[in-house]
């Protein structure tokens, strides 16, 4: 081999070299975006692309909840603590493979503005929906109901009518497939009458929803 050639194999070498760690770095730059765009799509599926979730109250509005309560709800779902069949298998580990993704998904939704409206009560008994929620609820929950990040307690203001008066009943019932929440939430819950029940949802409803995390 003459020293010419063996330069010139040299600064090939030194080409590919600089060309693969050109790609590393883009790729690792890239990666997240497409692959949280590519997760987010089953939820949108149902939760909407704001995030907004769907009237009937069957589907809760998640965006602008904090990363830590989507984390912790994901986590909960993935375990079977807290059922719905739905749930389980959009957050099992062949479509969140690790607490990575969980992360990437939850911080993707944070920073949803919802668009989509919200379904209120007939506002009827909003008088009696703030007096239960400012005796009962916003010792835990905070006055505005936008979440207690810190905590882990999920945002209520701005939510669905349906969905907060079918998760108050359901809880206070045990009904299957309700998230389980501790002993003492369901006996506050099991104190509400169905009136109780459709104020808090009606007033909660009309509240600010949580602001989006940037
Ligand atoms: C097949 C429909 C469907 C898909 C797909 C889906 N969800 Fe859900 N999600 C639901 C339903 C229904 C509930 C309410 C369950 C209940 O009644 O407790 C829910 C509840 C939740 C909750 C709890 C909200 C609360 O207020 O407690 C979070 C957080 C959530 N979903 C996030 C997600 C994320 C993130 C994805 C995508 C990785 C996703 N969901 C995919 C239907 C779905
Ligand atoms: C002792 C503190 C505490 C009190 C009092 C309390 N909550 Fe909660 N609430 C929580 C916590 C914590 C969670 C989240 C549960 C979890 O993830 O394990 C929660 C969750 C909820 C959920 C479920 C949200 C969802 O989307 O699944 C609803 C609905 C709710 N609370 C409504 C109420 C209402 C209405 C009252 C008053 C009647 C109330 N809570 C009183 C702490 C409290």
């Amino acid at each position: 081999m003459c020293p010419m050639e063996k330069t010139s194999y040299r600064s090939v070498w030194w080409v590919f070299l600089v060309i693969a760690c050109q790609s590393m770095v883009t790729n690792a730059a890239q990666t997240p975006v497409v692959e949280v765009k590519a997760l987010f799509a089953n939820c949108a599926a149902c939760h909407g692309a704001d995030g907004g979730g769907v009237a009937d109250g069957t589907v809760p509005a998640i965006g602008g909840q904090p990363v830590s309560v989507i984390m912790r709800q994901l986590q909960r779902f993935r375990s079977g603590e807290r059922k719905d069949l739905r749930m389980q298998h959009f957050a099992d580990a062949e479509h969140l493979t690790d607490t990575q993704q969980i992360e990437l998904v939850a911080k993707h939704v944070a920073s949803l503005r919802r668009s989509t409206p919200v379904k209120q009560g007939d506002g009827s008994q909003l008088d009696l929906g703030a007096r239960r929620w400012s005796t009962g609820c916003a010792g835990c929950h905070g006055a505005a109901a936008d979440a207690v990040a810190a905590r882990g307690i999920p945002a209520l203001a701005g939510q669905h009518a349906p969905y907060i008066e079918r998760k108050l009943r359901e809880e206070s019932n045990g009904v299957p497939g309700a998230p389980t929440l501790s002993q003492s939430h369901a006996a506050v819950f099991k104190r509400l009458t169905p009136t109780d029940r459709a104020a808090l949802a009606d007033y909660l409803s009309r509240l600010p929803p949580p602001k989006p995390m940037l």
